[in-house]
């Protein structure tokens, strides 16, 4: 069991059944979903995403990911106290976050949609604005009553070629003081502030 020096052990040890619920979920899933089609949804390293949700806490800070899909992380950062909010498009994904966060004892809250704000579109400098595998949907903030400037950590799993988006996306629509948390296969987790990488 990975367990954080920095976490009371009640809380590490209710963390640890979550990831490891999430695990399960995940497993589940990988045989009963996607090996009959393709789905977006790749869980993360969660110890990894863990380990920087504790650098990043401080008390009621909100917190958003996009594309929460079993909604794992967005549980564990609400259990580390900030409040957790989680946006995916795919609405059976969101019943099982519901009931992940229920069974977990965590209020966080999840909405079915879209993390693209309404009206916002990818346009880069040389001009292909695919979204790769982020896909469309009506915009998920109406739901949670909050704007992406609310929010002071925004957390998001790119899938490779996507982090470009997720840092525009940011940068026009998130407030300049709040941090971007990318998990990425090849590089784990890093933060972004204003645009910048946070050593
Ligand atoms: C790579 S998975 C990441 C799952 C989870 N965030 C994690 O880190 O373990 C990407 C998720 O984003 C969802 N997704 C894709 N496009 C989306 C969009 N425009 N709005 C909301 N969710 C989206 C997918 O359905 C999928 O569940």
């Amino acid at each position: 069991m990975s367990e954080s020096p920095r976490l009371d052990a009640a809380l590490s040890e209710r963390i640890h059944a979550l990831c490891e619920e999430g695990r399960d979920l995940w497993h589940d899933f990988d045989i009963e979903v996607r090996q009959d089609q393709w789905h977006s949804f790749v869980a993360a390293d969660y110890d990894a995403v863990q380990a920087a949700l504790i650098d990043l806490r401080s008390p009621g800070a909100r917190f958003l990911e996009w594309g929460s899909a079993t909604g794992v992380v967005t549980i564990m950062a609400d259990l580390l106290g900030f409040e957790g909010s989680g946006i995916e498009l795919d609405a059976s994904l969101v019943r099982v976050a519901r009931e992940l966060a229920e069974r977990a004892g965590s209020k966080a809250r999840f909405a079915v949609g879209s993390f693209i704000p309404l009206g916002w579109a990818w346009s880069p400098p040389g001009g292909d604005g695919r979204s790769g595998t982020i896909g469309e949907g009506t915009s998920g903030y109406l739901e949670l009553e909050r704007s992406l400037d609310d929010y002071d950590v925004v957390y998001g799993y790119p899938w490779s070629g996507e982090e470009d988006l997720m840092l525009d996306l940011m940068r026009a629509h998130g407030r300049e003081d709040a941090r971007l948390l990318l998990y990425t296969v090849e590089s784990g987790t890093k933060v972004y502030r204003g645009g910048k990488l946070e050593v």
